[in-house]
């Protein structure tokens, strides 16, 4: 029996009350955020469609939050009012918005396009800032929107929120509120992660919730102990200063005060300019150091926004427009062990499909039993996923929930759960790894597919169907096996028209000429990646060299360490190695060797290690990436006294601040083109 929308209604009332709660007052989400706006949204539109069903405590009545017990409650001298959100991602919100505002102003189709300040939808917490003569007197939360919290204490913590506005006193406003969003940079809710993670602490599940936490916490350690940031939106209560006409010029005064502002922002002309702005944003989505939401338009000039004026809860002349959430809820159907290329076994959660950051989803890494215990995932809970840019899919956590009464802890099994063999734990490691080495069809299908790769031997569609049948029809045992696949062997296959054989065919004879550096990452030898083979290739120059060095001798390459040094020498000294490597050869794979000479190459970066933080001018990350390797250095992702440089753009954050305070140089990219050239 369905539900009248009488009883849905309260139903949903209740689910969007207790949810709330748990955002706003607990900071302990039990929902990822779209699912809140699907029932919010629901709400909103039984109640347009039977106004008498609209109570005066329906959630969209009010903005929910309720002050905290212990922190003082702070009354708004202007309230802190919510904004309207568009669910529809596509551009067709963008297209609404528009239309609605060109309505409310009762324009014309002929009539010019509105200006709208489009900005970033920042993934945080509201907080007001309040100066007085340029001096920050306090900082609350929004609360319920009239009464937030006094979190001056916490908020002081934040380095980049001045304490004083810049200017002359006599420029300042003897009255300023400045609005925006307390956030957690990517980066440091990793690092922060990483060190609950060292301590054996309980990790932190966004960086959202993080950010929240800390800022309404009592003692004020906890929020300096989690570097937190801050970019301003907007204002509140203003005395005797002179208001700029537009948001756009608002934002810029309040970034010529000295207040952080977001430079990802565009006064954008009508439909057409928010549809590009949205499509750059989300396109630049994945690399921004911090998470978005969405984006926010607003109508720029002020007068039009007071033409506009309000709703009960909201602007009339500003939306939220969401992207697709990178965040859903989904059921975990079956935990599967999968045994990757060097025999570690890694737990994969089987999913109830869900659409999540864009695709399908039905699997996703849990990756491994001790993350998954932190997480208390069992099968038949409801779980969150998370997909964002080109990350593999994981899972976050569980929604708290009933269970069935029973269920089974996972554990990983003690034999290969493909080829049987014994499965061992490393010493003091989190991964346990099937013993069964090249024996292990699991293995060698992962080790086919990792030599086929595109960064190593690059052999255009020996993909994983392929692979898979290959191994499994016992058509090819070993890597040299696949070079003496005729278009015969292959057309016999199913699904496989000659036309596609061919092909194939055609791409393994293309791949037998690789770099020394791409055969040798090819070969999947452990703590052997990219940038290793390219090492190894320059300092031996030969295959035979190198299957022939010593420990000593491989530890003369810069950035092989012992460990490293180790297991190269440990893979050549096995016989059955050495015979896939000859009979390759003898297949007819050449790989480029330079036997030294070809490369005197001047390597001004050899021995030194670089960071990344921020946007450079001109260069993306990978390009720089790649000019420090070519130049002879390494790129790490974290600064530490072993950092030789920190090269900073835009929007650079902790790890600047981790530079000075360790005192390791800083250059721009100007400095890093000095340096490429030069070596200092
Ligand atoms: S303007 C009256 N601009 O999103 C308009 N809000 O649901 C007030 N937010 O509570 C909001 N980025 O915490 C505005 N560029 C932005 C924003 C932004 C994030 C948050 C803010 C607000 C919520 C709206």
């Amino acid at each position: 029996m369905t539900a009248s929308p009488a009883q849905r209604a309260a139903e949903l009332r209740a689910q969007l009350n207790h949810h709330a709660h748990q955002y706003y007052v607990l900071d302990a989400p039990e929902l990822p955020d779209a699912e809140y706006d699907k029932l919010f949204a629901e709400l909103q539109t039984i109640e347009a469609a039977h106004p008498e069903l609209q109570t005066p405590d329906s959630p969209t009545q009010r903005v929910i939050g309720a002050v905290l017990p212990g922190l003082t409650p702070v009354r708004h001298v202007v309230p802190m009012l919510s904004i309207t959100t568009e669910t529809d991602t596509t551009e067709g919100g963008a297209i609404a918005f528009d239309a609605r505002v060109r309505r409310e102003l009762g324009l014309k189709e002929g009539d010019p396009p509105v200006d709208y300040n489009a900005e970033l939808k920042f993934d945080g917490l509201a907080i007001n800032l309040r100066y007085e003569d340029g001096v920050l007197v306090q900082a609350a939360t929004r609360g319920d929107g009239e009464t937030g919290e006094d979190v001056t204490h916490n908020v002081r913590t934040i380095g980049q929120i001045p304490l004083r506005l810049k200017g002359a006193d006599a420029d300042l406003p003897p009255v300023l509120e400045v609005r925006g969003e307390v956030y957690m940079r990517r980066d440091a809710f990793e690092a922060l992660n990483e060190r609950q993670r060292a301590k054996g602490d309980k990790t932190f599940v966004n960086p959202r919730n993080t950010a929240a936490g800390a800022i309404r916490q009592l003692d004020s350690r906890q929020a300096r102990d989690k570097p937190l940031s801050f970019y301003a939106y907007g204002i509140g209560d203003v005395q005797g200063w002179a208001l700029p006409a537009t948001q756009s010029g608002l934002l810029d005064a309040l970034a010529k005060f000295g207040v952080p502002v977001n430079k990802l922002r565009t006064v954008a002309a009508g439909t057409a300019g928010l549809v590009e702005f949205h499509q750059r944003v989300a396109a630049a989505r994945d690399d921004l150091p911090f998470d978005i939401d969405g984006v926010v338009y607003k109508v720029n000039s002020r007068e039009l926004q007071l033409k506009l004026g309000f709703k009960t809860r909201e602007p009339r002349w500003a939306v939220a427009h969401k992207y697709p959430a990178q965040e859903q809820v989904t059921t975990l159907l079956a935990i599967d062990v999968q045994v990757g290329r060097t025999g570690k076994l890694t737990p994969v959660a089987r999913l109830d499909p869900v659409f999540v950051g864009g695709t399908t989803v039905s699997n996703a890494t849990l990756h491994n039993v001790f993350e998954m215990r932190r997480k208390g995932v069992r099968v038949g809970d409801k779980v969150i996923i998370r997909r964002a840019g080109d990350v593999i899919p994981e899972v976050v956590g569980r929604v708290p929930g009933e269970r069935a009464s029973y269920v089974p802890n996972f554990h990983m099994p003690r034999a290969c759960p493909v080829c049987k063999s014994e499965v061992v734990r490393e010493r003091g490691g989190m991964d346990h790894r099937c013993s069964g080495g090249v024996f292990c069809p699991a293995q060698r299908k992962q080790a086919m597919l990792h030599f086929a790769g595109r960064r190593a031997m690059d052999i255009e569609g020996l993909g994983d169907k392929l692979v898979e049948q290959l191994i499994d029809a016992g058509i090819v045992q070993s890597l040299p096996g696949l070079y003496k696949l005729g278009i015969a062997k292959l057309a016999a296959l199913d699904r496989m028209a000659e036309k596609s054989a061919q092909n194939i065919v055609d791409a393994l004879e293309k791949s037998k000429t690789p770099t020394l550096a791409r055969f040798l990452f090819s070969l999947g030898i452990r703590q052997v990646g990219e940038t290793t083979a390219k090492e190894l290739a320059r300092h031996f120059g030969t295959l035979d060299k190198l299957m022939n060095a010593s420990v000593e001798q491989l530890l003369e390459v810069p950035d092989v360490g012992p460990i490293v040094a180790a297991s190269i020498h440990t893979f050549f000294a096995q016989p059955h190695n050495r015979e896939v490597v000859e009979q390759l050869l003898a297949a007819g794979v050449q790989p480029k060797e330079s036997a030294g000479e070809a490369d005197d190459r001047p390597r001004p970066l050899l021995g030194k290690t670089l960071v990344l933080t921020g946007t450079l001018p001109t260069l993306s990350r990978d390009e720089a990436q790649a000019l420090i390797e070519e130049a002879g250095g390494k790129v790490s992702g974290s600064v530490s006294k072993k950092t030789t440089y920190v090269i900073a753009g835009e929007e650079a954050g902790s790890k600047l601040e981790k530079a000075r305070s360790l005192g390791v140089p800083v250059l721009d990219e100007a400095g890093l083109r000095a340096l490429l050239e030069t070596g200092a």
